[in-house]
């Protein structure tokens, strides 16, 4: 556990008295509304991480100012580099995925498109899964292409394959397991030995693991980005997102660019991501449990012709789901059987009562989205036939029958 006096000690954050005496000449009341002598009584000690908010930051002396991000060698400089509250998770998201350092983002989209900036320029090459979260895909072709970086995107099922797709100016390989709503476990270790050989970076979104299910750095990733706004936030009331890297040069290039980009990261937001990451066993747990009944339970209904949930072998790259994760979590993919039309799906969509609809996921409220992959090039032909479910903290049972009034109204 990191313990937040000795970190916030370590980085030296200079005390008002260090950095300015209280001055001895009388003051207005004006004054005393900026430069108050009030006292209150030292020494409070609770369980919650202080919030610290703050665009300036003091410094002792005149000497001593400096505009510097890499607040771990020279202290605190500017409230863009991150407060306590904002180091402190990141500390603690980097310490729960075995990193060298974290950044926080504004969102896991900002974690995505800060990689990107940092990592490429125009002339490279990156390739991307087809599966991939879709603002990732538009960022790439949208924006990286517009830079004149070359976009490709590959099967997520391809393994060691992946080879035969490189260039010679092949930079950077995104991976992301299970994908986006079709839920494809990739073989990343076989992709991530196939980039080193040429000297390729390997960056994976680890958003559904809660880079807790899987150690993406002893897979031989490289970076790694999550949407905090999921898991780890968990009560559907936050955005945030992280980049964790597993060496210095990569935490330098990172940090200047960030510097540059301007994604500074609200420390509210931070607190109550630190909140959510005290209860994120017990979630994970719970969660765990009723989406893994629930997908069984699916996997036995007439209407549903594949459960796409990487703990279950009807999932593609089940095998490194096993092989790999230690865990699974509470977001998962239905497909209903080919003769169910798109009005059948969305009337069963429309029937749930207790799962909600809406976008993100990872809350305590169960969520479903259907989806159309009519016009989505390169994906599984699920069509309109497909619906992602949240599962979270209601009763299984309850959930259970709402799922099953629910496939009873699309007759
Ligand atoms: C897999 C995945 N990555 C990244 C993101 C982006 O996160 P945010 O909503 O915090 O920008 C999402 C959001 O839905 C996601 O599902």
């Amino acid at each position: 556990m990191v313990d937040f006096e000795r970190s916030a000690a370590s980085l030296q954050i200079p005390s008002r008295s260090n950095c300015k005496p209280p001055p001895p000449m009388p003051k207005k009341w004006k004054t005393k509304l900026i430069h108050s002598d009030a006292h209150i009584p030292e020494g409070f000690r609770s369980l919650s991480i202080p919030v610290y908010r703050g665009s300036t930051v003091l410094f002792p002396n005149a000497a001593s100012v400096q505009d510097t991000w890499d607040q771990y060698e020279v202290g605190y400089t500017y409230g863009l580099y991150g407060t306590p509250t904002t180091l402190e998770l990141a500390a603690r998201i980097c310490e729960l995925e075995k990193g060298f350092r974290t950044f926080i983002t504004p969102g896991g989209q900002g974690a995505i498109a800060l990689i990107n900036f940092t990592f490429l320029k125009a002339g490279d090459h990156i390739l991307v899964p087809e599966s991939v979260y879709t603002p990732n895909r538009k960022f790439a072709v949208q924006v990286l292409r517009r830079f004149g970086v070359e976009v490709s995107f590959y099967p997520p099922t391809i393994g060691g394959g992946i080879d035969s797709l490189f260039r010679n100016n092949t930079r950077l390989v995104w991976c992301e397991s299970p994908g986006s709503i079709t839920m494809e476990v990739q073989d990343v270790p076989a992709i991530a030995a196939a980039a080193h050989r040429i000297g390729a970076t390997v960056v994976l979104d680890n958003t559904w693991s809660a880079g807790i299910y899987f150690d993406a750095f002893a897979h031989g990733v490289d970076i790694t980005m999550q949407a905090l706004t999921k898991y780890v936030g968990g009560h559907s009331d936050l955005l945030l997102g992280s980049i964790t890297v597993r060496d210095e040069a990569a935490y330098q290039r990172l940090g200047s660019t960030h510097q540059l980009v301007g994604c500074a990261a609200s420390p509210d937001d931070c607190s109550l991501a630190l909140r959510g990451l005290k209860t994120l066993a017990v979630r994970l747990k719970a969660l765990e449990d009723a989406a893994l009944a629930l997908a069984c339970w699916l996997a036995e209904r007439p209407e549903v012709e594949l459960v796409l949930h990487p703990a279950l072998p009807s999932c593609p790259g089940h095998e490194f789901w096993k092989r790999d994760f230690t865990g699974s979590t509470g977001l998962f993919s239905i497909v209903f059987q080919r003769q169910f039309t798109q009005p059948q799906v969305l009337r069963f969509v429309d029937a749930l009562e207790l799962f909600e609809i809406g976008y993100s996921w990872a809350g305590v409220t169960s969520l479903a989205v259907a989806y159309d992959f009519h016009s989505t090039q390169n994906r599984p032909d699920y069509g309109h036939r497909i619906v992602r479910l949240n599962i979270g903290l209601e009763d299984i049972d309850d959930l259970k029958a709402d799922l099953a009034q629910a496939l009873d109204s699309m007759k």
